[in-house]
């Protein structure tokens, strides 16, 4: 039975006093809730902050992002070393506002992925189509093409620190959520690829969460579905009682 995984991606959001706030009002109304996993991922600048807060709570730490590199001369980049040092758990990596606006490429993404696995971090690897690809009847064919170039090289015992994200882009900050149909057809579909290239075992323990205007009203009907193990949240999780609210929805 895999664990439902509920984590919130601040994105560049909050500031030092309202991660503050908005950390303890989670750690505070989560209590001893420990059925769902539950994880913040704020802007850097205030990881060590929410880190000190979540101390000793149910709440783990997750990142937005990290370099490939474990250090050098790379001005403004954070390595996955430094994540660790400061008690994250978590980092996403290939999330699609990063593929799409900051031009992350997959052989990049792939690289990061494997420095992240190696220092012992859980990747959220986020995958998802557009609604140009989605519409051209190309959703299995980029999924696929995603998976075969981040995942290259990433050796099986990895694999139980790695969890999907499927994030349609097309759903992202719109309002528009997946249909549970379309999200458990897609979510089946990843895992059924994962049990095809790494084994049925590792392909069924695989977290698979789906992401994209997940909101209080639509979550239980997204988090229950057979194939979807938790949501990735961006908007909602910047308010504690809709988070929170997400979380209740995935028991
Ligand atoms: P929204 O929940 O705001 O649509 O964002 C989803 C997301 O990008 C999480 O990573």
């Amino acid at each position: 039975m895999r664990r439902k995984l509920v984590i919130g991606n601040w994105k560049m959001y909050t500031t030092a006093a309202t991660a503050r706030e908005l950390t303890a009002a989670v750690v505070a109304g989560l209590g001893d809730e420990r059925r769902v996993g539950v994880a913040l991922c704020p802007p850097f600048p205030y990881l060590a902050a929410v880190g000190d807060a979540i101390r000793g709570s149910a709440v783990l730490l997750g990142a937005q992002n990290c370099h490939d590199e474990r250090q050098g001369a790379f001005t403004g980049e954070v390595s996955a070393p430094m994540l660790l040092d400061l008690g994250c758990r978590y980092v996403i990596i290939g999330h699609s506002e990063r593929r799409h606006k900051l031009c992350e490429h997959n052989d990049f993404i792939n690289r990061k992925v494997k420095a992240a696995l190696e220092v012992g971090l859980t990747v959220i690897l986020c995958l998802g189509e557009t609604l140009e690809e989605r519409e051209a009847g190309r959703v299995a064919g980029v999924l696929e093409e995603q998976l075969n170039q981040d995942l290259l090289g990433v050796k099986p015992d990895a694999l139980s620190r790695l969890a999907l994200a499927y994030e349609p882009v097309w759903a992202i900050g719109t309002g528009r959520n997946a249909t549970p149909q379309q999200a458990e057809n897609v979510h089946s579909f990843l895992r059924m690829q994962i049990s095809g290239r790494y084994g049925e075992e590792t392909g069924q323990a695989l977290p698979i969460l789906y992401g994209g205007s997940v909101k209080p009203d639509n979550a239980a009907s997204l988090l229950q579905l057979p194939n979807v193990d938790g949501g990735l949240i961006g908007g909602a999780s910047l308010v504690a009682d809709q988070f929170l609210a997400i979380v209740r929805a995935a028991l």
